[in-house]
């Protein structure tokens, strides 16, 4: 007790007391960071977002998709029986920022990539109601209408390669070209495929001939969840 008195009485130790406990606080949460190559496995499946998944989740941002879903599976039975595997650190690890989010207004979206077919994804953003009768979930029909900017897509990629997404050279050589492919199925998506496992390539909206703000969000939607193929795995086989 006579320490505290020292404490309350000079206001010099008081503040020299109030920065070594805020360091240590701030130790404690960055330290970590420095091991984070060490903390994050990897895991066989995750890879960088194709263009049109990056340019999705752009969309993703900007209208604020995360003020009602989440995308983190907890480790919770309940979690998992509703929404499937839960989520493991990195399947995040290229998601800058990452869209864990905090509130659920609206289901979590980390598998939601599969679940529904892109017919319903362009039903549901233009009017949620038309497929979820009770949905809370305000329409994005606009989506539908606004044509997909991406003059810019090659500089979204390097500036995820800045921190430390790995994108090759190769990849943002091609960033439009491939943006472009993904939403077409008529179109050469051999060199897209082998850049980007998995990516599912079709005409998301319906709107042929159009590449529009839905067709990107829709892509990024298919892809959640679905890098890492959690179908009979041991734990042994995820490893990179
Ligand atoms: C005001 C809160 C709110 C906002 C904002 C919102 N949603 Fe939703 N969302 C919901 C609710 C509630 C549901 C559940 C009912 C339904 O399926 O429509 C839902 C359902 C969904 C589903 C179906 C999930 C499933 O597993 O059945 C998807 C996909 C979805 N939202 C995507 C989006 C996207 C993309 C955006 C941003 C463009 C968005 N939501 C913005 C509330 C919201």
């Amino acid at each position: 007790m006579k320490w505290h008195a020292i404490f309350e009485k000079n206001v010099i130790v008081l503040l020299v007391g109030i920065l070594v406990t805020i360091a240590i606080g701030g130790i404690v949460e960055i330290v970590p960071l420095y091991t984070i190559e060490s903390t994050v496995e990897r895991v066989k499946g995750v890879r960088p977002y194709s263009p049109l998944e990056l340019a999705g989740r752009n969309i993703y941002i900007r209208e604020g998709c995360y003020v009602c879903h989440s995308q983190m599976i907890r480790a919770l039975r309940d979690e998992v029986e509703r929404y499937g595997p839960y989520s493991l650190a990195a399947e995040s690890m290229y998601d800058h920022p990452f869209q864990w989010g905090s509130k659920r207004t609206g289901p979590d979206l980390a598998r939601v990539g599969g679940k529904y077919s892109n017919e319903w994804h362009a039903l549901h953003m233009a009017d949620p109601r038309s497929v979820v009768p009770e949905s809370i979930m305000p329409g994005y029909s606009f989506l539908a209408e606004w044509d997909l900017g991406y003059e810019d897509i090659a500089a979204h990629l390097e500036t995820n390669r800045t921190v430390g997404v790995p994108y090759s050279d190769e990849m943002i050589e091609n960033a439009a070209a491939d943006l472009a492919a993904q939403a077409d199925p008529d179109a050469d998506t051999e060199g897209l495929l082998a850049r980007y496992p998995n990516a599912a390539i079709s005409d998301f909206d319906g709107d042929t001939g159009r590449l529009t703000e839905l067709d990107a969000l829709i892509a990024y939607l298919q892809i959640l969840g679905r890098m890492v193929d959690f179908t009979d795995v041991t734990a042994e086989d995820l490893k990179q």
